[in-house]
């Protein structure tokens, strides 16, 4: 698959996700297969008022490509500045959120409440687009509600507007995150447009993920949760994709580095006191599963410093050795 002049192979992509692919996440992830990884998202209007943090979301690691920064807003003007900006960070394309359903997030009119906002919706893209020479795509739920399904008609819209993708979040924001997703959702939308579409929800595993590609005509698929402690998901996507055969998970000792190259990195990337607590819920993740992980994960809660963080993955895995442990 091509996203304008981008390619994106294997057609496995890391889904932006806020707390989550940062900088660290989105390395590792790629490390694992993910052809095309996006920043969380970015708030257009905190961004106008140079918050720091949204400065702090934008930053990409050098050398970081294919990578998409994602914005959030309503407003086509701040929206247009926002991509400016992105593209001035080094993005190989803007993507424009319109799938939050966070309360605070729709009840300024932004993400998925453009869903029900026609005019505003096109009016965003076409801004985006007119001000940038990198593609733009938008990411999106099906609808509000379903009473409303507008994704296939604003899909339809964005692309003449100019959006080089859309990705199709196969639920509505009245879902929240209700399982299952309806992948028929992106069939719908598969019909209007004829720029790549990028299938998402609920692909766990690599089966998932061609009966994803099958059913609905998508061209890729987008991964969010099944990622969490379990970056080799894209690796085990991209392998059964080239070869319908499938590849043993990793096993204690592989988790165990990844968790502490994780931690290290987001050590270097926000300091300890910020990225600890923000490791602990990355760090039982990728302790989980296994036979007595309970205690090690219940431990990731209450950690405060590196040194701490790496005694228990290390605990962790003289257990699972000890266990003779195997994942599948
Ligand atoms: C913790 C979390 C944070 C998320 N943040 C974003 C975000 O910043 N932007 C966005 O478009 N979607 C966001 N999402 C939605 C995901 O990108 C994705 O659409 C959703 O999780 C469904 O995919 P999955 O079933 O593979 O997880 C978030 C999801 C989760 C679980």
């Amino acid at each position: 698959m091509k996203i304008g002049e981008i390619v994106i192979d294997p057609p496995i992509l890391l889904a932006p996700m806020a707390g989550v692919s940062n900088r660290a996440f989105r390395a590792i992830s790629r490390s694992q297969g993910a052809s095309l990884c996006t920043t969380e998202m970015v708030n257009a209007t905190a961004l106008a008022h140079k918050s720091a943090k949204s400065y702090w979301l934008m930053e990409l690691d050098p050398g970081e490509a294919p990578v998409g920064i994602q914005i959030a807003g309503s407003d086509p003007d701040l929206m247009a500045q926002a991509a400016q900006q992105a593209e001035r960070h080094g993005a190989d394309l803007v993507d424009i959120n319109m799938g939050c359903p966070v309360k605070k997030i729709v009840n300024n009119g932004d993400g998925s409440a453009l869903l029900k906002d026609e005019d505003s919706a096109v009016a965003v893209v076409e801004a985006v687009v007119q001000a940038v020479k990198i593609p733009v795509t938008v990411k999106m739920r099906a609808g509000w509600d379903h009473d409303s399904i507008t994704a296939p008609r604003l899909a339809q819209l964005f692309e003449k507007a100019g959006a080089q993708a859309i990705t199709l979040h196969a639920r509505t924001r009245s879902d929240q995150y209700v399982r299952p997703a309806n992948w028929d959702f992106i069939r719908q939308v598969r019909e209007r447009i004829t720029i790549p579409l990028i299938g998402n929800g609920d692909v766990e595993t690599p089966e998932d993920a061609i009966r994803m590609l099958e059913t609905t005509g998508a061209d890729a698929v987008m991964v969010g949760r099944a990622s969490f402690g379990d970056p080799w998901i894209f690796r085990r996507i991209a392998h059964y994709l080239m070869t319908g055969e499938h590849l043993p998970p990793p096993d204690a000792y592989e988790r165990a580095r990844m968790a502490l190259w994780h931690l290290e990195r987001m050590v270097e990337i926000k300091g300890e006191a910020a990225a600890i607590p923000e490791m602990r819920k990355q760090l039982a993740w990728y302790l989980k599963g296994t036979p007595g992980s309970a205690e090690f994960r219940k431990r990731t809660q209450t950690l405060k410093l590196k040194a701490e963080a790496e005694s228990l993955v290390h605990e962790w895995l003289d257990h699972a050795r000890n266990e003779e442990l195997t994942w599948t």
